[in-house]
Formats: C-alpha cells, sequence, structure tokens
C-alpha cells in the first residue's frame, strides 16, 4: 500500500531528512531543505518491469542510429549527431540562447524526418511563433505546445507521434502526485524519470533545456547528470555574439568536442573556421599579446592571449585571469620568477583570452609566458606573423603536447609565417610554409622571441 510521509529535502543535493535542518549536512548549503511529501512502498522503475536477463550474445544491437540534426557544429559535439532514444540535457545562463539554438534543431529535423514536438512550459505558442518567424524556422512538422503537466505532455506525445522532443525547461514541469512546487528537486527528478521511461520504450530522443544557478551549476539535484544520456552547456557572454556549446558527459562520443555559434538576429550561425573569427581584430606584434594553437576535441583552434603586467603597491597583487585557469597562470609565474629571475611579486598581473573560449589543458603554457615576459619588458616579438604552443615543466623545460602536427597545419593554413613550438613535437611534422623553431626551454624561446 503507498503510503505518504513528509520528509525535507535539500534542493541542491537532494539529501533527504525527517526534520527541517538549517544547514544541508551532505553538501553544506544553508536554507535549502523545502517540506516535500514522499510516497512510501510505491516506486516505479524506468525500464519496462517485464523484461528478463539476457546473454549479451542474444541481445540485438545495431550502430547507433543517429538523427543528423543539419547544424554541423551539433553534431560534432554530439558525437555525430542524435542518437535514437537518448536524453540529452542542454544547460545555459539565463538568455544565451538555448530556445533559439533548439527551435533551429527542432526545424531542421522536423523537415528532413518528420513530426518534432517541441514542448514549451516558460513560453506561449504566439511567443515562439515569433521567435520562428524571425528565425525562420517554420517547417509544417514542427509542432509546439505549451505544457507543463508531465502526465499531459505524456498524452501529447502518444497523439502527435514525433521523432523527436523537445521540453524547454525541465524546471517548469510538474507532475499532479507530487506536492512540491514545479522546480523542486522531487518534481524535477521524478518528470525526468517519467521523461526517460518515454524516451527508452517508445525510442525517441528527446532535448531538455536545464537553467543553472549563478555559480554555473545545474540548478537543482545533481542526480539529473547522472540519469541523461549527454549533458551538453551552451556557454558564452551575453555581451559577445559567440556562443560555446560544450559537452560535459557524452555516453555516446567524446566529451572534448566544442561547436562554436555566433548570435544573429537570424538566430545562431555556425562558425565552421574559429581560428579565422577568433583572429579576426587581432594586430600581430602587439605588446602582451601572442597568438597560441590549442585543440579542442579533434579540431584545432587558433587564438590570441593577452597579458598585462604593472607595478603595485598592494600587498596582495592581483592575479585575475578570464579563459584560462589561474592555477596555471600562477605556475608560470613561479617557474619564470625562479628560473629567469623575472620579478612579479609586486606586480599585478591581467590574462585574458580573447573571444570568450575557455582554455583548458596544457596548450597554452608557452604562449602565456611569452605574452607576459612581452609586457613586464614592454617588448613586443620580433618575429612577424608568430604563433606558439607547448607545455611548461617546473624546472622551466618546454615540453611536447598531443595533436601538435594539426596545429601546425593550420597555422599554415591560416597563413603565419613563424611558430615556436616544443623540440619533440618538431621531430614530427614537415611543414614547408612556416618557419617552424623547436625550442626545448623557456629560456631559449624567450631568447629567440626578444
Ligand atoms: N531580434 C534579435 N536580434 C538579435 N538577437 C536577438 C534578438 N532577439 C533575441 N536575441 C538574442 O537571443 C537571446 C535570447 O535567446 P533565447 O530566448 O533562445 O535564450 P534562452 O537561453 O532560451 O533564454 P531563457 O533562459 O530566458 O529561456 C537574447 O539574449 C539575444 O542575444
Ligand atoms: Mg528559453
Amino acid at each position: 500500500m503507498a503510503k505518504n510521509k513528509t520528509i525535507f529535502v535539500c534542493q541542491e543535493c537532494a539529501y533527504e531528512s525527517l526534520k527541517w535542518l538549517g544547514k544541508c549536512p551532505n553538501c553544506n548549503s544553508w536554507n535549502s531543505m523545502v517540506e516535500e511529501t514522499k510516497i512510501v512502498g510505491n516506486s516505479s522503475s524506468n525500464i519496462s518491469s517485464n523484461s528478463l536477463p539476457k546473454s549479451i550474445l542474444n541481445i540485438r544491437s545495431s550502430e547507433y542510429e543517429r538523427f543528423d540534426t543539419g547544424i554541423t557544429e551539433l553534431n560534432r559535439v554530439l558525437g555525430g549527431g542524435i542518437v535514437k532514444g537518448s536524453l540529452t540535457l542542454i544547460s545555459g545562463a539565463p538568455g544565451i540562447g538555448k530556445s533559439t539554438l533548439l527551435l533551429q534543431t527542432a526545424n531542421s529535423i522536423s523537415k528532413k524526418y518528420g513530426k518534432v514536438l517541441y514542448v514549451s512550459g516558460e513560453e506561449s505558442e504566439e511567443q515562439i511563433k515569433m521567435r520562428g518567424d524571425r528565425l525562420e524556422a517554420i517547417s509544417g512538422e514542427l509542432y509546439i505546445v505549451s505544457e507543463t503537466n508531465v502526465e499531459k505532455i505524456e498524452e501529447h506525445i502518444e497523439n502527435t507521434k514525433p521523432v523527436f522532443v523537445i521540453i524547454d525547461s525541465i524546471q517548469t514541469l510538474f507532475k499532479h502526485s507530487i506536492t512540491s512546487a514545479p522546480g523542486s528537486v522531487s518534481q524535477v527528478r521524478e518528470s525526468s524519470n517519467d521523461i526517460m521511461r518515454i524516451g527508452k520504450t517508445k525510442g525517441i530522443p528527446f532535448f531538455i533545456v536545464a537553467h543553472v544557478t549563478k555559480q554555473g551549476e545545474l540548478a537543482g539535484p545533481r542526480v539529473l547528470e547522472h540519469m541523461v544520456d549527454t549533458v551538453l552547456s551552451f556557454e558564452g557572454e551575453r555581451t559577445e555574439e559567440f556562443r560555446i556549446l560544450r559537452t560535459i558527459k557524452n555516453r555516446f562520443g567524446t566529451t572534448s568536442e566544442i561547436g562554436v555559434f555566433e548570435m544573429r538576429e537570424s538566430g545562431l550561425e555556425e562558425v565552421l573556421n574559429p581560428s579565422a573569427v577568433f583572429l579576426e581584430e587581432t594586430g600581430f606584434q602587439n605588446e602582451g599579446s601572442v597568438v597560441i594553437g590549442i585543440m579542442e576535441g579533434t579540431r584545432p583552434i587558433l587564438i590570441e592571449i593577452q597579458a598585462l603586467v604593472s607595478e603595485t603597491k598592494a600587498v596582495m597583487p592581483r592575479r585575475t585571469t578570464v579563459g584560462i585557469d589561474s592555477s596555471r597562470l600562477n605556475l608560470i609565474l613561479a617557474v619564470l620568477e625562479k628560473k629567469l629571475k623575472v620579478p612579479f611579486y609586486n606586480c599585478d598581473v591581467y590574462v585574458n583570452v580573447v573571444g570568450g573560449l575557455n582554455i583548458e589543458g596544457t596548450f597554452a603554457d608557452l604562449g602565456l609566458a611569452l605574452a607576459l615576459i612581452s609586457s613586464v619588458k614592454s617588448k613586443e616579438t620580433n618575429l612577424e606573423k608568430l604563433i606558439v604552443f607547448g607545455e611548461i615543466g617546473l624546472t622551466g623545460e618546454v615540453r611536447p603536447v598531443a595533436f601538435g602536427d594539426r596545429i601546425v597545419n593550420e597555422a599554415e593554413k591560416m597563413g603565419f609565417k613563424n611558430i615556436i613550438i616544443p623540440i619533440r613535437n618538431k621531430e614530427k611534422v614537415k611543414n614547408k610554409n612556416i618557419n617552424i623553431i623547436g625550442v626545448s626551454s623557456l629560456r631559449e624561446a624567450i631568447n629567440k622571441v626578444f
């Protein structure tokens, strides 16, 4: 028999307690416990209950069947398109363009494969139509409904029989059987469970929008991230037109790919050659500026990195970074101070990656070090059209990076004249139209450039 029980649930981490607590003992957040009613003894499972264990040899498998979304950048991030029956979460700050991206995707899929259902809990049908007109996303097979009740949504799916469903957003959905408000942990979890069940049993792929908190975490429970197959994050500065789509988790592909878009009035335009766009406004040989090459997934990207070092009397000098890990900056500053005797203790240091990209990994180390030296010495680099990549070790040595040859190819293609790379990467490249300078230490690189 099902029985109701009152519990308190942390809205950050889904921790459950029998009494109210000011601070969640699990995730330490304050004031996050909310009273909810739990139905005991009536747990529903996600996958049909009549399935029996089978030998793995007897399970029918086909290569993942994928929908081509018609958007190359999105296909790339998903690992080659949308897998049938998969559940994808797309998160991003307010107004970044989630609904825009999904409406464009829905339109393109409906033109190619048939009915697509776009369920919005945030906007009316007219509002979506207006956006559709602006984006020219108007296919006859694109169905729109404003609905927040999960049971009703299931009915609509039953009746419309779409090949693809979009839910905008999970935080607006609710089930009558749960008493707490939409957006609470229980509602989000139960609604997602239902959606997953519908998707997996009918083989329909779902895209679900999820809002993020100010800190950039998924609002509501982290459990959501574990349930879905793929988590995408849509990032960018709202004041700039570039948007970057990144994979956080993917059960059907790598997580290192990014997709680059530009926000226009007519919607999101794909940026198929990000290097060209990121370098558009670069004035080469500027003080404190160096162009670097990095790999984002399987794609080389060339981007400008800027450093500004200015003297200060403050006891605690500033270290401000945008687009680069601040611990990486601290490490490089320490190497420069210790091995090359360049003082930074009395300087504020600002570092910026142009274009709003977040650089991960160690590709940027050498370029960042050169930009810092350039700013501190107030000297520009003396090599024309220069590009740099390489990792710096704690002894001041320059270490090779993976896929260096691809970055060199890209740099040659983009018309760079000089490239400074780790000596061990140089052994593997044979490009003719670019001057390749191999270095084994930071000191050697600095001597070549200044
Ligand atoms: N007429 C327009 N011209 C250019 N850009 C526009 C125009 N209208 C909207 N935009 C862009 O679209 C963005 C809003 O897009 P969208 O509604 O898809 O965002 P969202 O992530 O779904 O937001 P929310 O979190 O509110 O649901 C705006 O921030 C703006 O950059
Ligand atoms: Mg929206």
